[in-house]
């Protein structure tokens, strides 16, 4: 059985107390979810040894958002995957749309970090999705594909088996904008298949695939319930303690 995950991606949101307190809260209402739920909150990197403080003895694993294409070095501003792993992070997020729009991340250099953080033992949430000019020229299996093959084809079975992937539509990212459950699960069924192609199967099945974009308390259980879908990246809604844990308490 793959794993059912919700993951909060706070961005770059909260000042190091506040991140505290609402990783203090999220644990205080964890209670409330199943426990076949993996809860997952990911802090900016100044936050992280003191939400990892916060999270000690809980449920709720730690994730960052980020990790830098390099082992170590003279790389001004980077933050290396080892240095996460001794704080210590379980999960990383590699490949989020606005590292792509916004700092120029490339599905090699996408490899590069991944590669990286694997080797390092942490799990990664990979993302992919189309924008919007991408999916009204319908062009958005391609784009999909492209950033599956040309990224975790490049990864061994093993490898693969800590990583899992997040379908994120650009345009239902932060604009209130949901894809629709039925746009939502044909991508992910075309993911879980286009993964299928490389590594079979069985670890198809076994790969979680998450669904990030405008996902609230309102629309997280239509979503959930979809056949391919196996929980969600939340942005917005994942700095509300009541909300996060609500998505998570609706599959
Ligand atoms: P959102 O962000 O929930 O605010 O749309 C999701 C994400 O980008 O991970």
């Amino acid at each position: 059985m793959r794993k059912k995950i919700v993951a909060g991606n706070w961005k770059m949101n909260t000042v190091v107390p506040q991140g505290e307190t609402l990783a203090k809260e999220i644990v205080g209402l964890s209670g409330e979810v199943p426990s076949d739920v993996t809860l997952i909150v990911a802090p900016p990197f100044t936050h992280l040894s003191r939400v990892a403080e916060a999270l000690k003895g809980s449920r709720v694993a730690l994730s960052a958002q980020n990790c830098a294409d390099k082992e170590s070095g003279a790389y001004t501003g980077e933050v290396s995957a080892k240095m996460l792993a001794s704080v210590p992070v379980e999960y990383v997020i590699l490949g989020h749309s606005e590292r792509r729009e916004y700092y120029g991340e490339t599905n090699a250099k996408l490899v590069e970090k991944i590669k990286l953080a694997l080797a390092e033992n942490l799990s990664v949430i990979y993302c992919v999705g189309e924008k919007l000019e991408e999916r009204e020229k319908g062009e958005h299996f391609n784009v999909i594909a492209s950033q599956v093959k040309e990224v975790l084809f490049n990864l061994t079975a093993e490898q693969m088996s800590k990583v899992v992937i997040a379908y994120e539509p650009v345009w239902a990212i932060g604009t209130g904008k949901t894809a629709t459950s039925a746009q939502a699960q044909e991508v992910h069924e075309f993911i879980r298949k286009t993964v299928a192609e490389k590594f079979g199967k069985d670890a198809a099945d076994q790969t979680s695939i998450l669904y990030g974009g405008s996902c609230k308390p309102g629309n997280a259980r239509e979503l959930f319930a979809c056949k391919d879908i196996d929980g969600g990246l939340i942005g917005g809604a994942s700095l509300v303690a009541g909300d996060f844990i609500a998505i998570a308490k609706s599959f």
